[in-house]
């Protein structure tokens, strides 16, 4: 098991009384890659600069080695960060872009006589030369040290911010959608080589990405936020699979999201039939959400199927076919090697191990008014704060 390295114990933040991160708890590990995903606004930059010391959360602690560090300054932090914007300076060139966070005289600890005191200390020429050069080769700029900064493209700038932020060797490095401003064919290279540096120089990335693909590709765990609450942490693999609510299993890649009943264990209705599922633990009869992956139905003959549709619009993608079929009232999305014709009858089957059934939290009811700082109660009492009304009904 991996040490613990940086935790954030009830974190909220609220701007002008306005709560972004609702009581957030999250523990980060030496030498992670620990990926912040979700849909814009949700507060991952928030939770970022929280970690990197720009933000004082307005209650809870952050805790670096199990010490708390809310009051210690960004440079004072053992952390990085490279922004969504890098900010290369202009007038320089790579080599002293790289080499600038070098160049400032670092306080370090200096016991002597038995007590300790800060000390300022300036690193050697030659010293600076070599991390520099190690950095720029880490990232694959060897040779580039001397070209300006506007004469390179996008993806060489970010390689270059990358370098600037690993050379002076923090523990951990922030990411704040780095590869954002880049195309689609060099982001997936970059995607592939930032996690070879980072396993490379073994230091605990904290990285911040709305696009769950990219969270997906590259990260240990991930965290899938919404509205400043922290939805689900796990690996991808468990992220996918094993989504806690409709809202993940539909952030991270498509789902049909259907809703049923779940009467008892193993026993599901939903799209009108009685399906075997593998999922138990639920109240009796109980309203859920049940979540099927496209790639997880399969179509049959019409007279095989658990349940008939009729076929909608057929898309080619590649690899697979994205089918969607209307069922009833429902329309289902099949991603299928095999291509029926818009019109066709199908079947569609499911095995028991494909159904997903999820709990249907009632997080944020329609028309509800956005969380305030007075909703962060100490001791939240349920019976005073409907005490002029009935409490809301989950719907069904
Ligand atoms: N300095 C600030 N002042 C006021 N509101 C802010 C500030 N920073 C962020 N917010 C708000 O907090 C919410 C979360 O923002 P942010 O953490 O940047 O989200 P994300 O990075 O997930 O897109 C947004 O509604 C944003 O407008
Ligand atoms: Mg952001």
């Amino acid at each position: 098991m991996k040490k613990e390295l940086i935790r954030l114990v009830d974190c909220t933040m609220a701007f002008d009384g306005e709560i972004v991160l609702n009581a957030i708890n999250l523990t980060i590990h030496n030498k992670e890659f620990l990926t912040l995903l979700g849909p814009s606004g949700c507060g991952k930059t928030t939770t970022l600069r929280i970690i990197g010391g720009f933000e004082t959360p307005t209650s809870g602690s952050v805790l670096f080695d199990g010490v708390r560090i809310n009051e210690v300054p960004p440079h004072k932090r053992r952390v990085n960060t490279v922004f969504q914007k890098y900010a290369l300076f202009p007038h320089l060139n790579v080599f002293e872009n790289v080499a600038f966070g070098l160049r400032i005289p670092q306080s370090v600890p200096v016991t002597e006589g038995g007590k300790t005191r800060q000390k300022k200390v300036r690193l050697q020429e030659a010293e600076i030369g070599q991390r520099v050069q190690d950095a720029l080769e880490l990232v694959g700029l060897k040779g580039y040290h001397r070209r300006r900064v506007h004469q390179l493209s996008g993806g060489q700038q970010q390689r270059v911010a990358i370098a600037r932020a690993i050379v002076n060797r923090p523990q951990v490095l922030l990411l704040d959608e780095p590869l954002g401003a880049l195309d689609l064919k060099l982001r997936k290279e970059m995607q592939h080589e930032l996690k070879e540096i980072q396993q490379q120089v073994g230091i605990t990335f904290v990285y911040v990405t709305h696009d769950q693909e990219e969270a997906l590709t590259m990260s240990d765990t991930v965290v899938v936020m919404n509205q400043g609450n922290i939805q689900q942490i796990g690996t991808p693999v468990d992220i996918y699979n094993e989504p806690v609510n409709a809202f993940v299993a539909d952030f991270i890649g498509e789902s049909n999201i259907i809703q049923g009943v779940m009467h008892r264990d193993n026993d599901v209705s939903f799209a009108g039939k009685r399906f075997l599922c593998v999922d138990s633990g639920f109240d009796p009869d109980q309203p859920v959400d049940v979540v099927i992956r496209p790639e997880d139905v399969r179509l049959t003959a019409p007279k095989d199927g658990q349940l008939r549709g009729t076929v909608n619009s057929v898309t080619f993608k590649g690899v697979f076919y994205e089918i969607y079929v209307d069922v009833g009232e429902l329309e289902w999305m099949v991603h299928s090697t095999a291509a029926p014709k818009v019109g066709d009858e199908v079947g569609l089957c499911l095995t028991p191990e494909d159904i997903h059934v999820m709990d249907r939290p009632d997080l944020f009811p329609e028309g509800a008014e956005a969380l305030t700082i007075e909703d962060i109660d100490p001791e939240p009492d349920f019976e005073d704060k409907y005490v002029d009304e009935e409490p809301p009904e989950a719907e069904l």
